[in-house]
């Protein structure tokens, strides 16, 4: 069906509030759809669990539909390579750690610029605790990753390349594909996607883009918090030692000997967080309706309006992507940042300001702190006149 932006707002309750507040925050997370808040309160109005007992069967098959549905959104290799986690952050720790035995002092992990704390963060403590070498790729002016740097600092002793696919600071999509294939031409090192971002704009292949590795969260999509998923090659994901141990992730244990069970439950001690899982499973039924390029179009569209008239702005620098996105950071170079985000707050209006989780992304663009606006295909022009009315009133204030 051709998207339409009219019905797809229709399906968020957010906007039947009479005081809602104008929300241009959807790269932190994305409003949540009718029928995820419906299968949430029956969910918590029901009994039981999942895997557990016959009783919970119907829940049980709903659980792992989702894993069907996460397996076309982004075409895994196999239901069974979608492993449920809390989120991007989570899956991403999953692989880190899962990967500390295989890692060794030498051995050498690329990450870059781009990274959300999230991949950052994680693979500096790995390298330290394995002995093994980290580099940080540069980006360029357009916020690009360097295939040349990239290239020179690929070698044997390569074991793990983390890239970011699209920005959350400004929205850049990295060509991820080539990077895939140069990486696979220069070594054996697995690759790890970060797909916080990507996830709901860019339809994702992964058996066309060859990682051994994605994360994404499905707030980000339209899905509930506290979940996210870790899927890529089954090989791969057999590779990691798991996170945590306890109930559901083992096949025999005794007082001599334990063994694990096999994907994707090995990688899912304890109960899951089901009603999470089956509200997800609702999103993305209902989200199979739309195409996802023509979304992110309508989001963009409205996203190239708002940087147009920015531009119009004295004193404004525009941190662009170098394709056409969803997402502007910007900053006004006599205004602080955090006090104009204050003051739009206070007149209803949701932005993000600050370092976006990204202290090294935010020191390549010579910046403490930026504004960001996100667009989401339910955002409407009224919404951006309001941020501008909004804007004038406040600049006015702090000049
Ligand atoms: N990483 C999320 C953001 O950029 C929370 O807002």
């Amino acid at each position: 069906m051709h998207f339409d932006p009219v019905t797809f707002r229709q399906d968020f309750p957010y906007f039947t509030h009479a005081d809602a507040v104008v929300y241009l925050d959807n790269a932190a997370t994305t409003l949540k759809p009718r029928c995820l808040i419906d299968v949430t309160v029956d969910f918590y109005q029901s009994a039981g669990s999942v895997h557990r007992s016959q009783y919970d069967e119907k829940q049980t098959a709903l659980y792992e539909q989702a894993r069907s549905r996460v397996k076309r959104l982004i075409n895994a290799e196999d239901e069974h390579a979608v492993i449920w986690t809390s989120g991007t952050t989570q899956a991403i720790n999953t692989v880190a750690n899962g990967l500390l035995p295989h890692l060794k002092a030498g051995d050498e992990i690329i990450i870059s610029e781009a990274d959300h704390h999230a991949n950052f963060v994680t693979w500096h403590q790995i390298a330290e605790k394995s002995g093994a070498k980290i580099h940080v790729l540069p980006i360029g002016d357009d916020w690009l990753i360097d295939s040349d740097t990239l290239l020179k600092n690929l070698n044997a002793r390569t074991k793990l390349v983390a890239l970011n696919f699209a920005s959350n600071v400004t929205g850049t999509q990295q060509p991820v594909k080539q990077l895939i294939r140069l990486i696979r031409a220069n070594s054996t090192a697995l690759v790890l996607l970060d797909a916080a971002q990507a996830i709901s704009h860019i339809k994702i292949d992964l058996a066309d883009l060859d990682a051994d590795f994605i994360a994404f969260s499905a707030h980000k999509i339209y899905g509930p918090t506290g979940l996210g998923v870790l899927s890529g090659k089954l090989s791969a994901l057999n590779l990691l030692q798991p996170l945590q141990y306890g109930g559901k992730m083992i096949n025999k244990v005794s007082k001599q000997q334990i063994t694990f069970a096999e994907l994707p439950y090995r990688l899912e001690a304890g109960t899951p967080n089901i009603a999470a899982v089956i509200g997800f499973n609702a999103v993305l039924a209902w989200l199979s309706q739309w195409d996802i390029e023509e979304m992110e179009a309508a989001a963009v569209r409205l996203a190239e309006t708002t940087r147009q008239r920015l531009s119009g702005y004295a004193q404004c620098k525009l941190f662009n992507s170098p394709q056409p996105s969803s997402v502007i950071s910007f900053v006004f170079e006599d205004v602080n940042a955090s006090d104009l985000a204050t003051l739009l707050a206070e007149q209803n209006i949701a932005l993000r300001v600050g370092e976006h989780c990204a202290q090294p992304y935010l020191a390549r663009l010579g910046q403490a702190a930026t504004l960001r606006l996100s667009f989401a295909p339910y955002n409407v022009e009224a919404e951006v006149d309001a941020f501008f009315a909004t804007l004038d009133k406040s600049l006015e204030l702090l000049r």
